[in-house]
This record gives C-alpha cells, structure tokens and sequence, in this order.
C-alpha cells in the first residue's frame, strides 16, 4: 500500500469520528435513599454476623406454587435465626404478617423481608398473557394493569415481583413466549418502561406499589432450538443491539432488580457471569439495585460444567456480582468457608448485603415492616369492579384478527343459535394462562360464558366440546357435528391447553395440537359461517387451518375476563385493533423467522420465484404466515401521502389515513426505517414508532412521527451506539409487510 494515503479503514474511521453522532445519554430514574435510611443501613452491617449477612443474601421459598426443587423447609426456623432476606411464594396478609413478625419481632437485628411473587400478568385479576397484552401496542394499558397487579399484590402482603419478564424471543417454539413482548426490540423497551412504572410507580414507599426484577438477564429468549434452558450462543453485538435494550430500558425506568438467566452467554453461564453482572450491569450501566438468580441457579453451574460442586458455585456466583441466591442455599452454606480460605471477601459480600438493605429500605420496610399486610386493603382492593373492567377491556383489545372472509365477524344479531364447539369454549381452567400468581380460575369468563352474558336470552347458545386439546379421540366429533347442523353460527374454539406454554413447555410442532383440525374441517363442511378464536400461548403454524373459508381470531389467554372481552369483539361492540408483536411462522420449518431480518448478499426476489441461487426454501415460501404487526380490523384502512422532511438532526414524517369502512376503528399506525447502507449490515425494516388512533368511518387523520437522528442509531462492532449519515428507507403501514415508502438522506 502506498504509505503516503490512508488505508480504506482509516478514511472510514475518520468519517465515522467527523459525522457519525453518539446518542444522548439516558435519564436515570433509580429511586433515592434518604440520610436516615442509608445510615440505617450502615449501622446495621456493622453489627451483623457473617452468618446474618450470608442470610440476608438468601431467598427461600415457601411450599406453594414451586418451579423447581425446595432445599430447606425450615424456612421459619431460619428467618428467627437471621438466616433469611427474603421468601418467595408466600401472600395473604396472615401468612406474610407471621413471617415478618418471625423477622422483625423474633430475630436479633429484627431486619424485615422482602416478600417476593411472580405477578406476570396480574395477581387476582389475572390480566391476558403479556404476549397477548404486547398486540394491544397500548403502553397506558398495559402500564394500568401492572399498577392493578401492584395494587393487589400488596394488598396481599406482596413487595417484590419477579416480574417484567423483557427476554426478547424470536422463536415461537420456545414456551415463555408467552411472557414476554414479542420479537421487537424497540417495542419491548417502550413495553419494559410501562411495566416497571406500573409495578413501582413514582414512589416505592407507598403501601401499594412494589419492587420490579428486570429478568431473565440476559438472552434467556434465545435458547438453541427453542428448547426451554437450552445453550444461547450469539455474536456479541446481537446481544447488545436486540437482547439487552429492554433490560437497559428497565434499569433507566428505575428497576429495583435484576434477575440472572439459567442460560449461559458464550460459555459462561448468566449466574456466574462477570463481564454480564458485574462490568456491564453494575459498573457501564450505573446499576445500585440488586441481583437475584433465577431458581437454583447457583447450584445448576454444576451441571453446567462449570463449577465443581455448589461450594464452587457459590464461590464463582458471588464473585460474579451475584447479590441473592433463590433458593440454592449456596451463599449461607459456603459464604463463610469461602472467606475463610480468602476465595471470596467481605467487601463483595457488604456489597451484596447493602444492596439487599437498601431495597428494603426504599420499600419502607424499615419504616413499617407490615406496611404490606394490611387487611382493609385485602378485602377492598381486590378484583374491584374497575379492576374487572380494566381486565376486560385488555382482553379485547389484545385479540388479533387474523382473518375474516366475507366479514364474517362480528357476528350478525339477526343470528338465532349460536354453537360453540372446541375444547377452550367453556374451560375456566385455560383461561388463566401460565403464570397466573393467585389467580382462581373459579373466577374466570370463559367463552360460552361470555357469549352468554352478551347475549341474553336473545340468542340460544349451545356448547359441545367435541374434542379434548391434545389427544387423538374423535369420538365427540358426532355430537359436535349435530349442534353444528342445528346452528346458524359456529365459533370453534380451538388452540393449546394452559400448560402447553410457560416455563419448561416448548414444543417441537405448534400446530393445532391433537385432532382439533380435523374438527375444524369437519365443521366447516357444514356450509355455516364458522369464526375460529384461537387459545393460545405463542405464535402457532396454522397453516391447514388458515387454509379453511373461516374467520379466525386470535385470543391468547385472556385471564379472568376472557369471556367478556372476546364477547365485546365477536359482536362489534368493540372494534379489533390488535397487531401481532410476534410473526406467525408458516411451519416450524421456517423458524426462526421474524420481520426484521437481512437483506443477504442473495435475496429472494418474490417477482421471480423460481431463481436457484437466492436465500429460499424449495419446498417453502420465504414469508411468513401472519407477519409482525399484522392485525386487521372490522373496517378497512388506506395509508397515503407520506411526507417526510429532514431538518438537521430532525426527521419529520407524516402520513395520511382513511378509515375506507363502514365502522370506525382503531389502527395502530406503524413506522419502519431501513438503513440503506452501513458499516455493518443493516436490517430490512426496523420498527422505529408507532401510534394506535381512532378513525371514524368516512374520516381521514394525518399522523405525525418525529423522529431525531438518534433514533437511527445502531451497534457497532467496538459496542458504540452511533448514527451514520447516508439514505433510509422510511416506511408506514398497517404491519410490517403493506407499507408504503420514501427514500431520505440524512446528512
Ligand atoms: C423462573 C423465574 C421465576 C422463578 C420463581 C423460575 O423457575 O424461571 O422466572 O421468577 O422460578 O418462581
């Protein structure tokens, strides 16, 4: 090279440094200790053992509601003994009352608990899974239900959830799905922030608002195969551009704590895992609250390969950055062996101690240990009329509609008999979803009640069940059939049973599972109008039944008012708006397949479908079944005029819609970029705003998206955040596929 001119790369650098711009730094909302408090503390871990400190660095569960093996139940011995900061599983005002009076009034220090619970999607008032919560894309909603989920809560003696769940999730075979907001990136931080505001609120101290865990730190969504705590192997700047953001838009929204993952990252699994705990977490990112590990977490590094026995464990957690262990039992068994032979030492374990202590203290524990324990508010506050309401309104506006030919829904009210025929239709069971805390699924609408309660006696509803979720017996398909017959109107209620979701629950084939669509196609042989609703805890490859001249729509697990809310949208009284968060994939063949891919260096070009050397299937179309941000409504709307104007560092864009219909309707109005080209490789579409606007029929709104330059902003491989100038693509549509577009240059 001649050495008089700079290389490629040192232009590239120079340009990057002349005109690519850093992002502003984030506001940090970490609620603060008072004087009084933090000498609190500090008073208190000078007095204690080292044995009342390891206890402070242990949480242990309670016998109800277990994920995984209990080691101690002593637990009460042990909280007199100093031995214990925290339970989990363990509510109602009685029971947490008698556990903090065992701490504050039996123990030496008479340090209180932390009282911790996973309220995922409600505690009483179970809401729809947070998949299903994340397509109402209504951040206030979805922010007023987890303020609900706070308030009973600790109504019912709670002060910690493990709960928001923001692991990012690109494949629908994995079970927790259902936990989490869907395969977007930039909506799971908007969807992060609503939920730990819901949970903490402005003020941690008020007796209804509780302490949030950010989990499951991190990437706990990606394991191979979509096998639940399978490997996560991923190059380090998907990491940091798709899994951690809403982990970090947790911290800037005040999480109060962090929960490690049973994954590992790169070989080393999250509980042990330094760089993650402590360099990133702890230090780059100003985090003061704690970490917690997931469910024996600690004493699974073992089987992980990586630790020799727990003691080792223990010894690799705590150095980690690791503050509390659930339920292991490591800290406490080998905290002070560990110390003794200088493998770990006091100045980590203060740390951890202080952390844990300072929780307390923002909770106002110290001020009032039973502070959560206040019978008024258990019999008052729970399951409300508003709080209903809120749960109903929720559900519908979580349901998707995924098709409907010849408008078959809403369903006419000239209709006479309506049959409701599948295995979710009258189950209260399913309706609660996995992870529904203390919700009593006596409590739950189901579907047939729904209808009912909709209908009256103006419409006669009958229900067969015609056959179970998942097994081969076809032997109720006959009376099935005959109500069938008998009716102007099917709705089929067909999907996964409640435990084919959640923790430890991936599946290999998300079809139907059983002979459900067998029965499908049996109905629909009748020649009567047949609307679908689907059941379900994650994106299912329905393509056999999409295939069907049906209208099928998509209803999650709605929890305790399921029923009603689907009752709203099958009749029209409340319009559906709902847009998937998660892509529906055609078969698991396809998977992982979700919307904001790369281009290749041999793209599939869908005008020429047969081209050998391009990205595509021979036996398979490239595109999904249901795309991200799909969702159609029972009017029709037409996106034009898009303008968009570059001034400095501002990006404005703007956008007509008509409502084309004949109702008025909501629709969430989505905004993609594309970075035409970068120093790496950028994706297809990013989604980068959205608005959800009610338009009445016949009206046209123009909607306006302000975006900075900032918002272009991406990774880099030295893990720097910065924008770069050159062409975009801006898009807006009604889901990710029908947009229409612009070219801007942005200097
Ligand atoms: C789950 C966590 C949960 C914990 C406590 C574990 O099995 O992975 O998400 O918070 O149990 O119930």
């Amino acid at each position: 090279m001649n050495k008089c001119f700079p290389s490629n790369e040192i232009i590239l650098v120079v340009a990057l440094l002349l005109f690519c711009k850093p992002v502003t730094a984030q506001k940090d909302n970490q609620q603060k200790l008072s004087s009084a408090d933090k000498a609190k503390i500090e008073s208190l871990l000078g007095q204690m053992t080292l044995e009342e400190k390891l206890g402070q660095m242990s949480l242990f569960a309670a016998e109800w509601d277990v994920t995984g093996p209990i080691l101690k139940n002593n637990y009460k011995k042990m909280i007199t003994e100093g031995k214990v900061g925290a339970m989990l599983n363990a509510y109602t005002v009685d029971y947490v009352h008698e556990l903090q009076r065992l701490a504050v009034e039996e123990s030496r220090l008479k340090i209180p608990l932390l009282i911790g619970y996973d309220v995922i999607h409600g505690h009483r008032t179970i809401f729809p899974i947070p998949l299903g919560q994340s397509c109402s894309w209504d951040l206030k909603l979805i922010e007023d239900a987890d303020r609900v989920a706070a308030i009973e809560a600790t109504a019912e003696g709670i002060n910690w959830t493990f709960a928001p769940m923001v692991d990012i999730a690109r494949d629908p075979r994995w079970g927790r799905v259902m936990e989490g907001s869907g395969e977007d990136t930039w909506l799971g931080c908007k969807i992060a922030e609503a939920r730990v505001k819901g949970f903490q609120g402005t003020d941690l101290k008020a007796n209804n608002t509780l302490l949030a865990c950010a989990k499951h730190f991190a990437a706990y969504g990606a394991p191979q195969a979509g096998r639940d705590y399978n490997t996560v192997d991923m190059s380090q700047l998907s990491l940091y551009e798709w899994y951690l953001p809403p982990f970090k838009a947790c911290l800037v929204a005040g999480v109060g704590s962090f929960m490690t993952s049973f994954n590992e990252i790169a070989g080393v699994p999250s509980t042990c895992n330094k760089w993650l705990l402590t360099d990133l977490l702890k230090k780059e990112w100003g985090f003061k609250g704690f970490t917690v590990t997931d469910w024996t977490s600690i004493n699974e590094l073992v089987n992980h390969g990586i630790a020799e026995d727990n003691k080792d464990a223990a010894r690799l957690s705590l150095n980690a950055g690791v503050d509390m262990d659930m339920v292991g039992s490591t800290f406490l068994d080998f905290g002070a062996e560990l110390l003794n032979e200088k493998k770990v030492n006091l100045t980590r374990i203060d740390e951890a101690v202080r952390s844990v202590l300072e929780a307390k203290a923002l909770l106002g524990l110290f001020d009032d240990p039973y502070r959560y324990c206040n019978k008024t508010r258990q019999e008052n506050e729970i399951m409300t009329t508003d709080q209903l309401a809120l749960a109903k309104k929720l559900v519908s506006e979580s349901c998707v509609l995924l098709k409907n030919p010849n408008q078959i829904l809403p369903i006419p009210e000239k209709i006479k008999t309506i049959a409701i025929i599948g295995p979710l239709g009258d189950s209260k069971k399913d309706m609660l979803g996995s992870w529904s805390a203390a919700g009593q699924w006596e409590k739950c609408v189901t579907l047939l009640e729904g209808i009912k309660n909709r209908t009256g006696n103006k419409m006669e509803i009958v229900y067969e069940k015609g056959c179970n979720t998942n097994d081969d017996d076809k032997s109720g398909f006959d009376a099935a059939m005959k109500v069938a017959m008998n009716a102007d109107y099917i709705i089929l209620a067909l999907g996964e049973n409640n435990w084919m979701s959640g923790e430890a629950a991936s599946r290999s084939k998300i079809d139907l599972p059983g002979v459900q669509n067998e029965l499908a196609e049996a109905i629909v042989k009748t020649g009567k109008p047949v609307a679908v609703l689907l059941f379900n805890g994650r994106p299912l490859a329905i393509t056999k039944l999409t295939s069907l001249p049906i209208a099928i729509l998509e209803t999650w697990f709605g929890g305790t008012q399921a029923g009603n809310g689907i009752a709203d949208v099958l009749f029209g009284d409340v319009n559906p708006a709902g847009k998937l968060t998660m892509t529906f994939p055609r078969t698991e063949d396809q998977i992982p397949v979700f919307y904001n891919g790369k281009n290749t260096g041999r793209p599939y070009n869908p005008a020429d479908p047969n081209a050998k050397y391009v990205s595509r299937y021979l036996d398979c179309s490239n595109d999904p079944l249901f795309p991200f941000g799909y969702g159609l409504s029972y009017t029709t709307f037409a996106y034009s005029n898009l303008v968009t104007t570059v001034e400095g560092s501002k990006i404005n864009i703007s956008v007509q819609i008509a409502n084309t219909g004949n109702r008025d309707g909501e629709e969430v109005v989505q905004l993609y970029i594309r970075d035409k080209v970068g120093t790496i490789t950028r994706p297809l579409k990013e989604l980068k705003g959205f608005q959800k606007v009610l338009i009445k029929k016949g009206e046209t709104k123009t909607i306006a998206f302000n975006l900075t330059t900032d918002d272009l902003a991406f990774y880099h491989p030295d893990l720097k955040k910065y924008w770069e100038p050159g062409e975009f693509v801006v898009f807006t549509g009604t889901n990710s596929v029908e947009t229409i577009s612009k070219s801007i240059t942005v200097k």
